[in-house]
């Protein structure tokens, strides 16, 4: 069994997400094993009481970046947490704590990258008058919305969106990639090729005459 840390700061939508696919068989062998926010008021550790999983409060206000990771890092450990899944974590996180988990911290982005990187990546894809768009969830390392993909769904722009409609689309596809690419990263049948994810071969079997 993995236990997965839920790292997120507002509304969850991503985290019931997995949370649903773990219940539902979709990702298998996978428990989460602690929610943790940086606020206080985010909906998303609201949530996580009312399933019954233990969500904790880390205030990261007024403290410095690494002070902060420190905390979030004993409690991740403390729950014995194999993966990380960033899941609306508006924390840039300390390259310290990157470290700690290395090629185990997943995030996910509502855009296409690498175009459209930071915040509000919706608006940002309409304003520009970009077709397609869709989202990304990658491994995370040291620079913002960088590290190795791992899904990418795309989303076409209609002629009718308005940049709501576009995020609301977005979004639909985000849940479904967020599981898959949990699925990936603990089945473990691939490495990162410069930044590259390939699949592995599967071992061919043989019937000897
Ligand atoms: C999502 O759009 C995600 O891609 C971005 O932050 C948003 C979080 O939404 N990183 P939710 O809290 O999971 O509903």
């Amino acid at each position: 069994m993995k236990n997965l840390g839920i790292l997120l700061s507002g509304r969850g939508s991503n985290f019931v997400a997995i949370a649903d696919s773990i219940a539902a068989g979709r990702i298998p062998n996978a428990h989460i094993a602690v929610v943790i926010s940086n606020r206080a008021d985010a909906p998303g550790v609201e949530t996580a009481r009312q399933r019954g999983l233990n969500a904790l409060v880390i205030p990261s206000k007024g403290k410095p970046r690494e002070e902060h990771d420190r905390e979030v890092v004993a409690a991740l450990l403390d729950n014995k947490v194999d993966l990380v899944c960033l899941a609306g974590y508006m924390r840039l996180l300390s390259p310290w704590f990157v470290r700690q988990f290395p090629g185990k911290i997943l995030n996910i982005h509502p855009s296409l990258l690498p175009a459209f990187p930071g915040l509000e990546a919706q608006q940002q894809a309409f304003a520009y008058g970009v077709k397609v768009s869709g989202c990304t969830v990658h491994l995370v390392d040291e620079e913002l919305d960088h590290g190795a993909i791992i899904v990418q769904k795309t989303v076409p722009v209609l002629d009718s969106d308005d940049e709501h409609t576009l995020a609301a689309r977005i979004l639909e596809q985000e849940h479904i990639a967020y599981t898959e690419a949990i699925r990936i990263v603990l089945e473990g049948n691939f490495e990162i090729a410069g930044r590259r994810l390939v699949k592995s071969q599967k071992s061919e079997v043989r019937i000897q005459k």
